[in-house]
């Protein structure tokens, strides 16, 4: 879809709109700013990226910390076989870098292997964690995003400090350019694209609800500088802690 889009998204650049790259770049770059910050200021040395797919952060993390930092990237089956094979290639698999298969759907009993809290079972309990989701909650209907979210802040209350961080579409940000997007996003999938809340304050109290103690939502451009093209002023970070 990216490549198919190519052409149209080269000529809004030329025109000063949005494009999908720009977009990308800055919901990708402004969770690793907070995922490094995170890990620098706020004791994080566990990561769980569920839904993970083939997103290089694991192996760039893995490669810049090294013992220091245990990166589990988690995905449905067929995509962690698939990035765990692309990651031997690589030679970056580890006990410091693994990959396993986890159901961000699947309830919270850690008798299920693809639970969270089976994954979460495995960590150190005295180190903190963070949990990362990119570009999933889009795809999810809002009641198994918030019940996903219950159990993301019920599993990081188990650790001395944590954090969730994760890209979020906003619909007060959603111009036609982005809804004609989500219509063919829609299409390619074969799923409905969900924009779950219409602004920042309102997608906080969920958060709070879903028992997180802080959360925010802010604009990726705050947390990181980016270029000028106002696709990157469509993407929004959300950043939450159980304390
Ligand atoms: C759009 S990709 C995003 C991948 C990666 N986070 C990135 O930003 O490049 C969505 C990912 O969600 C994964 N996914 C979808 N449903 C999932 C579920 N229920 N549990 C875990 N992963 C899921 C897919 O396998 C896919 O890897």
């Amino acid at each position: 879809m990216y490549d198919l889009l190519h052409p149209v998204m080269r000529a809004s650049a030329v025109l000063g709109g949005p494009s999908l790259e720009a977009y990308l770049l800055a919901r990708h770059r402004a969770i690793d700013a907070r995922l490094e910050r995170a890990i620098q200021d706020h004791a994080v040395t566990q990561v769980i990226e569920v839904a993970a797919g083939l997103s290089p952060r694991g192996w760039r993390f893995a490669s810049r910390y090294g013992e220091r930092v245990t990166y589990i990237e988690a995905d449905l089956p067929a995509m962690a076989a698939r990035k765990r094979r692309a990651l031997e290639r690589i030679g970056s698999l580890s006990d410091h870098h693994r990959v396993v298969e986890l159901d961000a759907l699947a309830g919270s009993d850690p008798s299920d292997p693809a639970s969270l809290a089976a994954v979460a079972a495995q960590l150190d309990g005295d180190r903190g964690v963070a949990i990362i989701t990119e570009g999933l909650v889009g795809y999810l209907p809002t009641d198994a995003m918030l019940a996903m979210w219950s159990r993301f802040a019920a599993t990081l209350s188990g650790f001395p400090s944590s954090c969730y961080i994760s890209d979020l579409h906003l619909g007060s940000v959603a111009n036609p350019a982005v809804h004609a997007f989500r219509v063919a996003l829609s299409a390619f999938v074969r799923g409905r694209v969900y924009l779950h809340f219409d602004d920042a304050a309102d997608a906080e109290a969920r958060l709070r609800e879903c028992g997180f103690a802080t959360a925010s939502v802010r604009p990726a451009g705050q947390l990181v500088t980016l270029p000028g093209d106002p696709g990157s002023t469509l993407a929004h970070i959300l950043e939450a802690s159980t304390r």
